[in-house]
């Protein structure tokens, strides 16, 4: 099947015309600003900082529903979360029209991959490497959402993870600092589009600011202490690239940093985001986490949180009890000057006349659209190409001289086995938020659609999560009549997110156990693996013919997978993340420093820095992943040997693709700052490119180096390149570097 997404993407916003909001300048916008904020009272204004979780009408929450738009009507109520639709969002944007100043609503949802649509989730997204496709999934979820009355996504989340135990790797891009930021900029650029308040768009944010990614021993919202060098170098630069692509939005964390909780602190808010970095718009809390810095133990009471969260630059209390509450009181006595206020409220207005509700609050609440919006059909074909792209093929041995995958697509019979061969609620993963979904195509229906002349048997062998081996003798029966089995196995959908971090990362239940029986009948074995993280799965590393790590890749992940097993498409995705061989090597990453007592050799580790019961080395290392071809990399050039002040350097090389069949490369370009005044990481991601080529084709590839390539964060947290020699390597992964040469900085 063939299909041009970006064709389809261009097509697909030429269509829909979006509605621009009418082009104010920033200046027009501030005076407004100032004009509203001058009619306010002190309890409107505290209203504008209040957001509040959606009730359901009826039922249960009934009367908390009735309260808040009481609320709402009073003009107590700024912004709402988890509403959506056309109807509901007019609804309750209706009620706030009925406040004394008439201030409009934004509505927020966790739009994290997808909408109706569903994405990959957003670290299969990154495994892709295509800045162009995640900028089109951002796109297509930010159209269906903006058609159900969103303004305003929690998304993207850019936190740099290294600890696989962590769930909230899934919702990320991985471990590494320059891809996260290039993926960060295109997921806002992807929600946002080129400017605030087309219908067509949302607001993105950038969170969890900062460092949630690093909490301790990988149990989520657990503390978080690092040095600043480490902070400011690999944690804040997703943020920063967020800010420079305009991201309307900032969420703290949860976590403390350095004994500091992140909603509390002056450090991250004021001196970094809106001092150094001038940001302009505003910071929403995590859900109740100004509430929870009681808990802490940072604050006293209720009260003495909503000072310090206010006065540390957190402009909207999400789900919060304690801005409504208490902090027109604080202004009165003299606790929270009035100035942080109005700065806070200035914020919010201000995007609130971006996106074009002043003139028509309901503009993004139309229910004609939102139903032609959710019935796009293209949608599907983004989606299915995004998550082909994410597929990471880790393995494909030989038998006979030949490949296994890809399947031939007049096999005789396929088994297709494991408790997520026809699961479709697992292939979603973990953030669907719209109860308007579309069909997922699971794993067996992808298969069947692809190899219509084939005998396809099919066995669970167990159900999600596989607890009991009860079904297992039927599944083995079915599996050793078959040619080749295909093995979907994995983490449940719930497995891996928010507040789902895990112990054991190995695969759930009883699976490793099917697999061994699978193995036994002598037949191929092709497992393709779900999950949000990376998990540890030797057995099956050391044993499976094929493995196929396809995360959770949405709606469309069934036709996806089956493009790939089939060789409709030639897999090209490499991981964002290590894979370690087990639990002790965590938190890993590829760029580790050298130490002063670095293994050479496997055998030599005797007063290394080492393990004796394991290598150091991970099972898969950052950037691997296998193709149908093989790329040959070879004459390695760089046009200067010394950079000077205000030159930049080209290092080019020539790309083969030496194989029988066209196929994608991702390569990657890696550095090493041999002496520095802080110690280096033995590689730093620099510079990626994805090249398709033909059998037999060339390519010179090219990439580009300046002093900022160069430089980091020295011990007095000063950005700069620092005299001396790099090194520059460029390979297929970051453990199969091809081409080396040497660069002096002046
Ligand atoms: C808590 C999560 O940490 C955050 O990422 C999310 O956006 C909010 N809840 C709202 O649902």
């Amino acid at each position: 099947m063939t299909l041009r997404p970006v064709a389809l993407a261009a097509a697909l916003i030429a269509a829909s015309i979006p509605l621009a909001a009418p082009a104010l300048a920033q200046d027009a916008i501030d005076r407004k600003v100032d004009a509203l904020l001058k009619q306010m009272t002190l309890q409107e204004k505290v209203g504008q900082l209040h957001q509040l979780s959606g009730a359901e009408a009826t039922g249960p929450e009934a009367a908390k529903r009735a309260s808040q738009n009481t609320e709402i009507r009073a003009g107590n109520v700024g912004s709402m979360l988890n509403i959506k639709g056309a109807k509901d969002t007019r609804e309750a944007q209706a009620l706030a029209l009925q406040s004394r100043l008439k201030i409009p609503l934004l509505f927020g949802l966790d739009v994290i991959h997808g909408y109706k649509t569903v994405f990959p989730v957003p670290i299969g997204e990154a495994a892709s490497w295509d800045l162009e496709a995640i900028e089109q999934s951002a796109q297509v979820a930010a159209r269906e959402a903006a058609a159900a009355g969103i303004h305003w996504t929690f998304a993207p989340m850019v936190d740099i993870g290294r600890d696989p135990r962590w769930g909230r790797v899934m919702e990320g891009a991985g471990e590494d600092t320059y891809l996260g930021s290039k993926i960060a900029a295109a997921r806002v650029r992807g929600f946002q589009g080129p400017k605030l308040g087309a219908t067509d768009r949302v607001m993105a944010t950038a969170k969890h600011f900062a460092a949630y990614g690093a909490a301790v021993a990988g149990r989520d919202y657990n503390a978080v202490d690092m040095s600043l060098q480490q902070l400011y170098e690999v944690y804040l630069p997703p943020f920063k690239a967020s800010v420079d692509a305009g991201v309307a939005t900032f969420m703290n964390s949860f976590n403390t940093l350095n004994g500091v909780p992140a909603t509390g602190s002056a450090f991250l808010q004021r001196d970094i985001l809106k001092g150094a970095w001038k940001y302009k718009g505003f910071v929403v809390s995590d859900w109740a986490s100004v509430k929870e810095m009681v808990l802490h133990g940072y604050a006293k009471d209720l009260p003495d949180a909503a000072v310090k969260a206010i006065n540390a630059g957190s402009d909207m209390d999400m789900e919060g009890e304690a801005y409504i509450a208490h902090l027109a009181q604080a202004v009165k006595d003299g606790r929270v000057a009035q100035k942080h206020v109005d700065d806070a409220v200035r914020r919010i207005l201000r995007k609130k006349f971006e996106m074009g509700l002043f003139d028509d609050p309901y503009r993004f609440s139309d229910a004609q659209r939102e139903q032609a919006v959710l019935a796009d059909p293209r949608h599907r074909a983004i989606a299915r190409d995004v998550a082909r792209k994410s597929l990471v093929l880790l393995k494909n041995d030989k038998l006979n001289g030949n490949a296994i995958l890809p399947l031939a697509k007049n096999a005789k019979s396929i088994a297709v086995i494991g408790p997520l061969a026809d699961s479709r609620r697992d292939l979603e993963g973990g953030w669907v938020v719209s109860d308007v979904r579309g069909e997922v195509v699971s794993i067996l229906d992808g298969i069947r659609n692809h190899a219509q002349g084939a005998q396809i048997s099919h066995a669970a062998a167990c159900a999600p999560g596989c607890a009991t081996a009860e079904g297992f003798d039927a599944a083995v029966a079915a599996a050793g009549k078959a040619d080749v089995i295909v093995l979907a196995v994995g983490e449940t959908w719930d497995m891996s997110g928010e507040a789902k971090s895990r112990t054991d990362i190995g695969l759930p239940g009883q699976q490793t156990e099917l697999f061994r029986r699978l193995k036994a009948t002598g037949k191929p074995v092709v497992a393709v693996l779900f999950a949000g993280r990376p998990m540890i799965f030797n057995e099956i590393a050391d044993n499976a013919d094929a493995i196929l790590y396809a995360w959770f890749p949405g709606s469309e992940g069934g036709n996806a997978v089956a493009d790939v097993l089939f060789g409709d498409y030639n897999p090209s995705a490499k991981l964002p993340a290590t894979f370690p061989r087990n639990l002790g090597q965590i938190p890993i990453s590829y760029a580790q420093y050298n130490t002063g007592r670095p293994v050479t050799s496997e055998k030599d580790i005797v007063y290394r820095s080492a393990y004796i019961d394991s290598p150091n080395t991970p099972r898969y290392a950052f950037g691997h992943g296998k193709s149908y071809t093989e790329f040959g990399y070879s004459g390695v050039q760089l046009d200067r040997t010394i950079l000077r002040p205000g030159q930049t350097a080209t290092l080019s090389f020539e790309l083969q693709n030496k194989g029988k069949v066209a196929g994608t490369e991702i390569a990657q370009l890696y550095i090493r700052d041999t002496v520095a005044s802080v110690v280096r990481p033995v590689k730093e991601l620099k510079g990626f490119t994805k090249v398709h080529l033909q059998p037999g084709e060339r390519r010179r590839v090219t990439f580009t180096i300046d002093r900022d390539t160069l430089s980091f964060f020295n011990g007095d947290l000063k950005w700069g390149a620092e005299p001396g020699e790099f090194k520059l390597m460029v390979g297929s992964a970051s453990d199969d570097i091809r081409l080396e040469t040497t660069l002096h900085l002046q």
